[in-house]
């Protein structure tokens, strides 16, 4: 097995790419790819301060050396969850991993500052974890970005995730969803522009990127997220891509060419008459935000043992 560009032995295939690659080059690759969708998409301007979503696992701390090693600043950003060891664990890969290279890394636990954790608080609040979960980090983000005046979150969102995404979109043909499923959503209404920039990449290719510069990952997945659709999703379109290489790229990209556009006025809809949430602060349709909402429902039933409130540290 030779290297594509030097013939030299190479340590990974790519199939969709018909090439096989050695160290360099196929870190190079992975720079490339990158850097062609940041620019394809217009994602970030080169003196821009950009926040990284940081989990612990391969995709975010891929994404955070990639974007150092293309020269842009930026920090990270890690919300502790509490699911049990799966967090200890994730929380150690971050924040080792920013402060072996010297990076400032920001944290919030739920459990410490918001008086819940996702286990508990899901339940409690009568929510699928994972929803509860992802509005949690949603919410977060985007007031890390706004208070600390970042101008952009980027997240690890790769190919593999953005496609299932768009299936399961597809299958429910859910007009605002799609409309949403960009890798670009500029800031307005006091929500900080959102970036996607490894949406060229596969997870396993971010996986061997992390193995290649010696990063080291949290390789478990969470422990809720099992039989979820999103990994279902996936599942199926491994297949897929098993019998015909390239398909999953195919399906995405064409979907960002040929269809994202025609559902963009769905999205805007969704965004309309937004004010400050009268609690938090943060943009919301209605009077008090979801995040602000889940807080409320998740901590009136958590037992006090659990963790200390707000303002009690
Ligand atoms: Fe959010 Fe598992 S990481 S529910
Ligand atoms: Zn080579
Ligand atoms: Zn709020």
């Amino acid at each position: 097995m030779k290297c594509r560009v030097c013939r030299g032995p190479a340590v990974i295939d790519i199939r969709r790419h018909n090439a096989n690659f050695c160290r360099e080059h196929f870190l190079r690759l992975c720079r490339d790819q990158v850097k062609r969708a940041i620019d394809a998409f217009d994602m970030l301007q080169p003196d821009d301060r950009v926040l990284v979503a940081v989990s612990g696992g391969k995709d975010s701390l891929a994404l955070w050396d990639l974007l150092l090693e293309l020269g842009y600043r930026v920090d990270g950003f890690y919300v502790g969850l509490g699911i049990g060891d799966y967090s200890d664990t994730s929380t150690d890969h971050a924040v080792r991993f920013a402060r072996e290279r010297g990076l400032t890394l920001h944290t919030v636990d739920l459990r410490r500052d918001h008086g819940f954790d996702v286990p508990h608080g899901s339940r409690a609040a009568r929510r699928n974890p994972c929803s509860a979960c992802g509005l949690s980090k949603r919410h977060l983000f985007d007031e890390a970005a706004r208070r600390g005046g970042y101008d952009a979150v980027a997240t690890g969102h790769n190919l593999d995730d953005e496609a299932a995404v768009l299936f399961g979109n597809v299958l429910r043909w859910d007009p605002e969803y799609l409309g949403r499923q960009r890798p670009v959503l500029e800031a307005r209404d006091g929500f900080p522009r959102k970036v996607k920039p490894l949406i060229r990449l596969t997870e396993r290719e971010t996986a061997a990127y992390c193995l290649l510069r010696g990063i080291d990952y949290l390789v478990d997945e969470c422990p809720l997220s099992a039989g979820n659709k999103h990994l279902a999703y996936k599942a199926a379109l491994n297949e897929i891509e098993a019998m015909s290489p390239g398909a999953k790229h195919a399906f995405y990209f064409g979907f960002l060419e040929r269809a994202s556009e025609r559902f963009a006025t769905e999205s805007d809809l969704g965004r309309e008459g937004l004010s400050p949430c009268t609690r938090c602060g943060a943009p919301t349709p209605g009077e008090v935000c979801a995040f602000c909402r889940l807080v409320e429902a998740a901590t009136a039933a958590v037992p006090v043992e659990l963790g200390r409130r707000r303002g009690s540290r």
